[in-house]
């Protein structure tokens, strides 16, 4: 039997169907109880990003190409994070993901 501690880390949690994730655009979803933002830019090329906004910490909702805050209309690119409209300076803080299969994993 594989050792399934709670140290181990969570390489390899399930976070959604690559086919939920449309190319070009984006999808919310959870990993360890937190809300993430996934996006594929290019078929098969699977970005993740933390959904805590890097203004206040308001959860950012998917936008197709783009993730956008509610609370003061930041908006990010969906392919890098990276801030498309303020107030945000910050990118949102990237997540590590893996395609397995037909499914997206966590990486590390
Ligand atoms: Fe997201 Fe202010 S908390 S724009």
């Amino acid at each position: 039997a594989e050792s399934t501690g709670p140290d181990e880390p969570a390489t390899g949690a399930d976070i959604a169907a690559l086919a939920d994730v449309p190319v070009g655009g984006s999808l919310a979803a959870t990993l360890d109880g937190e809300r993430v933002l996934l996006a594929q830019p290019t078929a098969g090329a699977v970005v993740c990003f933390s959904a805590i906004c890097t203004h206040q910490g308001c959860p950012v909702n998917a936008a197709g190409a783009e993730f956008d805050c509610p609370c003061h209309g930041s908006r990010f690119d969906a392919a890098t994070g990276e801030v498309i409209h303020g107030p945000a300076i910050d990118p949102l803080t990237p997540i590590a993901v893996a395609v397995s299969g037909d499914r997206i994993v966590a990486a590390s």
